[in-house]
């Protein structure tokens, strides 16, 4: 029954995992972060693992155990995840970014506590550098899926996402609905490549993982 799901569909692949929210310093005490659990990352992390992959799995901060037999790294800013992802690329088959990023940071991090002065405030923001397009354009490129999260036009959004950030496959993710993706335990997902796209329907994220994996071994088997 344990080895039911050891599949050995990515035996002796290194896979690196981004997971979970970036967090973005304001000030010793604050930051700006995002809702993801982390939950659909560890869950491939586990599923990866379990297929036969030596697994490293790139994480900001989450309320989740480190899955057994994973090299765990974890991380705050998107700035810290871009540095681990990069160090991972010499030896990585498949690089899966499933983590939330702050697509912008302070400008800068004050050294001590803003003080509460006025009635307004003003934040300046600059953007964080792309993960998975910083891997997806390197010579030696791992075989490279990123997650789409979408709340209207999934389906044009998720493409376009493909395409620009030259990504092997993308997974689809409608945040708007509330019985799957942040926070949950379930998931719905759509896996696109340049071939076509595949519909996996609401199920548990460790079952999705599994299935999801399947699918991108195949894909990275016949490149
Ligand atoms: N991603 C990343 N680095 C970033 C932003 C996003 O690696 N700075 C990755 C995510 O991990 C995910 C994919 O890019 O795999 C898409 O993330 P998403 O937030 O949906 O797309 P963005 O390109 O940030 O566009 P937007 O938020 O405007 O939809
Ligand atoms: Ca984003």
């Amino acid at each position: 029954l344990a080895n039911r799901f050891t599949t050995g569909a990515l035996a002796g692949k290194r896979v690196v995992i981004t997971a979970g929210p970036t967090r973005e310093a304001l000030d010793p005490v604050r930051y700006i972060s995002n809702h993801s659990s982390g939950k659909m990352g560890y869950a491939l992390a586990r599923a990866a693992q379990e297929a036969g992959a030596e697994v490293t799995l790139i994480s900001g901060p989450v309320h989740l155990p480190a899955p057994d037999r994973v090299t765990l790294v974890s991380v705050v800013s998107a700035t810290d995840m871009l540095a681990a992802a990069l160090a991972t690329l010499e030896h990585c088959d498949l690089f899966i970014a499933s983590a939330a990023v702050a697509d912008y940071r302070p400008a800068t991090i004050a050294e001590q506590k803003i003080k509460k002065a006025g009635d307004e405030i003003q934040l300046t923001l600059v953007k964080n550098p792309d993960i998975v397009a910083t891997i997806a354009q390197h010579k030696n490129r791992p075989f490279t899926v990123g997650f789409a999260a979408e709340t209207n036009d999934v389906d044009a959004y998720a493409r376009a996402k493909l395409e620009r950030k030259n990504l092997d496959m993308i997974i689809a993710n409608d945040v708007s609905r509330q019985d799957i993706g942040f926070g949950a335990d379930d998931n719905a997902v759509t896996l696109y490549s340049k071939h076509g796209s595949t519909e996996f329907t609401v199920m548990n994220k460790a079952l999705l993982a599994r299935q999801l994996l399947a699918a991108i071994a195949i894909q990275l088997a016949v490149l």
